[in-house]
């Protein structure tokens, strides 16, 4: 259940429902680690339940891996290649290693790959999510904002979900920045946990984390129940703000330095890639 972002839903939504009459766009949602960013994506996704979902997640492994971004995303598509003019299949083939390379041509796999979403959205709108958008290889992030600029009346919309980069704000795409959730927001997460806490350690809560919804679940994860229910004092701080989540995301091994979280769900898991290497609970020492 999506808690808050009544605005971020509202502009979604209505993206949604003009992808589904014709209407591309495409959408840079961005901010720090833990704000929500692949959440408000999963939120977009199920409400395009009639749209035909492209996905891609690229990993920071293949960052430096031409194209394997775009391979994962226009896998499924593939089959419409014959579709697309024939210099442009030859230079999407060749980028994506299922035919001849043809070096150098970054204009026409860029438009290839324009070509291509429009052809898939013949049939039924397209939604393109790609999600930790900043670890695209540079060939896939090049031809997939090549052709987000260029999206017009093919009916696809297309969302990238990524940490802030400097660059966001020459890319020549709308942008969504998610902040941490209201006040109210940040209580309702709280309480959804089902977790005990007491009223005014759960003010500190939502003061402490600013609202970012993985410190908010890391930090009643992490506290002792005495601890949540005001039985026993709080003597370290509750969050180490979006500097410190944006540091501990960089970590890509998990180090704890602090206690291990004594209480562990399934509801406090986070996605891949977002869980800070030291837990937001502590401030390192
Ligand atoms: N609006 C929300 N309502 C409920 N849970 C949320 C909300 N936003 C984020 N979360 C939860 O907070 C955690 C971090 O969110 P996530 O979307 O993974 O952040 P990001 O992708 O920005 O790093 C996840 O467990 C997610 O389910
Ligand atoms: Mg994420």
């Amino acid at each position: 259940m999506l808690v808050g972002r009544e605005g971020e839903r509202t502009r979604l939504d209505s993206l949604i429902a003009r992808a589904r009459r014709g209407e591309s766009a495409a959408l840079l949602v961005h901010g720090e680690p833990g704000v929500g960013k692949t959440r408000l994506l999963e939120h977009a996704g199920a409400g395009a339940a009639d749209f035909q979902v492209l996905r891609a997640r690229p990993l920071e492994a293949e960052s430096e891996l031409a194209f394997a971004g775009l391979s994962e995303l226009l896998r499924p598509v593939l089959h419409l290649l014959d579709r697309i003019p024939g210099p442009q299949k030859a230079a999407l083939s060749g980028a994506l290693a299922l035919g001849p390379s043809v070096p150098g041509d970054r204009f026409a796999v860029a438009a290839a790959t324009l070509s291509l979403l429009a052809a898939a959205a013949e049939k039924s709108p397209v939604l393109v999510v790609v999600d930790d958008a900043h670890w695209l290889d540079a060939p896939s992030r090049e031809a997939l904002l090549f052709a987000g600029r260029r999206l017009g009346s093919e009916g696809v919309l297309m969302l990238l979900g990524m940490r802030d980069r400097e660059w966001i704000s020459v890319a020549g795409l709308g942008t969504l920045e998610l902040h941490g959730l209201s006040a109210g927001g940040a209580a309702a997460l709280v309480e959804r946990t089902g977790t005990p806490v007491d009223v005014a350690v759960r003010n500190r809560i939502v003061t402490e984390t600013r609202g970012n919804p993985l410190a908010i679940l890391e930090a009643v994860a992490t506290l002792t129940d005495a601890e949540l229910l005001g039985k026993a004092p709080i003597t370290h701080p509750l969050a180490v703000g979006a500097s410190g989540l944006r540091a501990a995301a960089r970590q890509p091994s998990p180090g704890h330095a602090g206690r291990t979280p004594h209480r562990c769900g399934e509801r406090h898991r986070v996605g891949r890639g977002n869980r800070p290497g030291a837990h937001p609970g502590r401030a390192e020492p």
